[in-house]
């Protein structure tokens, strides 16, 4: 039987490939999986393969860093040659949310008239100054087969006019937090947090929010990184930060407040155990706001517009944008409607799977 092709290249893509990856093999369904080598630090990469229990990637392009255009590029001419090679066995490419990887591999495939899948389509934020924008409108054009998490993701496709081929299937992410959630209660262990700048790991003690900081229109900006972190400050306990790579340069000149610690990335069961204990989610996360949401956490979300819409709801997700004395208030508000079921049922990808069959005659 011909296979899928996967190609994952990022953090967040590791874990929505895993519980896909689970459902194509249970439906038979035969994949191989390739990594972009977009992110390729052992924190932001090869942890995530063993404890999702991701098999080791057939190929890794070792794509690294770079610009848009040079990072971009490489993984697009390593994509096409890889299909070439194997063009006829590939029934399709599949390809996860809105990084470089994810419009590479699409641009690749699709040129080769190998049908694209695209999980997570329809996302938009309507921001064209983010790459991840870009990236989505133009993945979601190259796709055969797209699956939405909401019927908001729908919409915004017809609206571009696109119809064919477009499901509703409920975001894999929530799969991601049904499975992976259990798991880490079960370890058991308490949760140790080990410092970015070494140091002993320490445990969690008193409330605790969680901080995320990765969009390079916060990342890039010493005025809005200054204006994150006086907000955060104002959070009545510890305020835990995970701290992505591409803040390394930058922190020297940033004045970090008492009540927020450093520290290393997180791998996955980490963070969910994390986030299971936290009280409140600080973050410019496209995922984490789906997490904090599923967690049933308040969540605040220091970007001017998001494209989990759904979340804003009785303020259980607000939009601050990089501003402090919008975080101060939001830190204040708690959610003022009981929480409801969103993205689907945490079966999506059995979903995607099922659908993949009927679609390719399977
Ligand atoms: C990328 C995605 C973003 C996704 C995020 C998840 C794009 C345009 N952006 O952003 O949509 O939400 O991943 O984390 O594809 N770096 C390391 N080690 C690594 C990975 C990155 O040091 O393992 C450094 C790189 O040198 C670079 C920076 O981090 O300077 C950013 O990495 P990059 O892959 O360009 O984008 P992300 O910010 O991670």
């Amino acid at each position: 039987m011909k296979e899928i092709i996967t190609l994952v290249g990022a953090r967040p893509q590791f874990v929505k490939a895993s519980v896909v990856s689970r459902a194509l093999r249970d439906a038979g369904i035969p994949e191989v999986l390739v990594h972009s080598g977009q992110h390729y630090d052992a924190a932001m990469s090869a942890v995530f393969f063993e404890e999702l229990g991701l098999p080791e990637p057939a190929l890794n392009f070792e794509a690294g860093s770079g610009s848009h255009g040079a990072q971009t590029a490489a993984i697009l001419a390593k994509t096409e040659e890889l299909l070439l090679s194997r063009r006829d066995r590939t029934l399709a490419l599949m390809v996860y949310g809105d990084t470089n990887s994810t419009l590479a591999g699409a641009l690749a495939a699709a040129k080769l008239h190998i049908p694209v899948i695209h999980v997570e389509a329809g996302l938009r934020s309507f921001n064209r100054q983010m790459p991840e924008e870009i990236n989505r409108v133009l993945t979601d054009q190259l796709s055969s087969l797209l699956f939405c998490s909401s019927e908001t993701g729908a919409a915004h496709l017809r609206a571009e006019g696109i119809s064919a081929g477009v499901h509703i299937t409920g975001d894999v992410m929530h799969d991601a937090v049904r499975i992976f959630s259990g798991l880490a209660t079960e370890k058991g262990e308490a949760l140790r947090l080990v410092p970015l700048n070494g140091g002993a790991p320490f445990t969690l003690s008193g409330p605790t929010a969680l901080l995320t900081v990765h969009r390079p229109s916060n990342t890039d900006d010493p005025a809005n990184m200054a204006a994150i972190l006086e907000g955060a400050a104002d959070f009545s306990g510890e305020v835990i930060w995970p701290v992505h790579p591409r803040n390394h340069d930058r922190l020297s000149g940033l004045r970090i407040p008492p009540n927020i610690r450093l520290v290393k990335p997180l791998p996955y069961l980490s963070l969910l155990q994390l986030l299971a204990q936290a009280a409140l989610v600080l973050t410019d996360s496209g995922g984490l706001q789906k997490e904090a949401y599923w967690l049933k956490k308040a969540c605040i979300t220091m970007r001017r517009e998001t494209e989990w819409v759904e979340t804003l709801e009785g303020g259980w997700n607000q939009l601050t944008g990089p501003d402090a004395a919008a975080l101060r208030q939001a830190i204040g508000n708690p959610p003022r409607t009981p929480w409801q079921p969103l993205y689907g049922d945490g079966y999506a990808s059995q979903h995607i799977a099922a659908i993949i069959k009927a679609h390719f005659g399977l």
